[in-house]
């Protein structure tokens, strides 16, 4: 029999005419899903940045802390010229952050001289003026600044008063050990002011 079009009924295969149904809401669904979860990570991230940058800050003391020890060695007395003068050397060590340890790396460097039978004098080779370093004049038998002319007596002192440098060069703890090493207590300085300060 023919039924009026209006009035026939859709079977269950009959899905191309079926309307498709709506989210029930904005935002809901597998997009808005997908938004949220974006919104949260980016969220994430942005909190994140700035809290690990100031977490690095804080620790940054004690990771350099932990990078400078105590005394370490850096040459043998036979390396030493009997007669006192002075001769540079790198002074390197091992040093940790927070993530890594490095072997043997340049911290500074010191002006080593014999002072005595089995004493050595240590002097860092900054000048406490600027940070610039100091040569050694074997002619005059002193230490020279080449930025602004201060100059250092053997044994450190400021050997012109118009000198620029507040202070003397800055001396260390240099002790000879056993078989003839020489292990230096290591230490820069802050530059600019009259009393030796370490830098952190
Ligand atoms: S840095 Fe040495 S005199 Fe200025």
């Amino acid at each position: 029999m023919n039924l009026p079009l209006h009035s026939q009924k859709t079977g269950p295969s009959d899905k191309s005419v079926a309307a498709p149904e709506a989210p029930p809401c904005a935002g809901c669904g597998r997009r808005g899903f997908f938004k949220k979860s974006l919104a949260v990570m980016i969220g994430g991230v942005v909190t994140l940045v700035p809290a690990l940058a100031g977490l690095m800050v804080l620790l940054d003391p004690l990771r350099r802390k932990m990078s400078s020890g105590g005394a370490v060695k850096v040459t043998t007395l036979a390396a030493l010229p009997a007669d006192g003068v002075p001769r540079r050397f790198p002074v390197l060590a091992d040093k940790v952050d927070a993530w890594n340890k490095y072997r043997n790396v340049p911290i500074g460097a010191v002006y080593l001289r014999r002072t005595g039978d089995g004493k050595v004098e240590a002097l860092n080779v900054v000048c406490p003026h600027a940070g610039c370093f100091v040569d050694f004049s074997a002619e005059r038998a002193m230490f020279l600044c080449p930025c602004h002319n201060s100059s250092f007596a053997l044994d450190g002192r400021i050997a012109d008063t118009k000198s620029p440098s507040p202070r003397a060069l800055d001396s260390m703890s240099a002790e000879v050990r056993g078989n003839g090493e020489i292990w230096v207590t290591f230490q820069n300085f802050q530059a600019g002011r009259p009393d030796k300060v370490p830098v952190a």
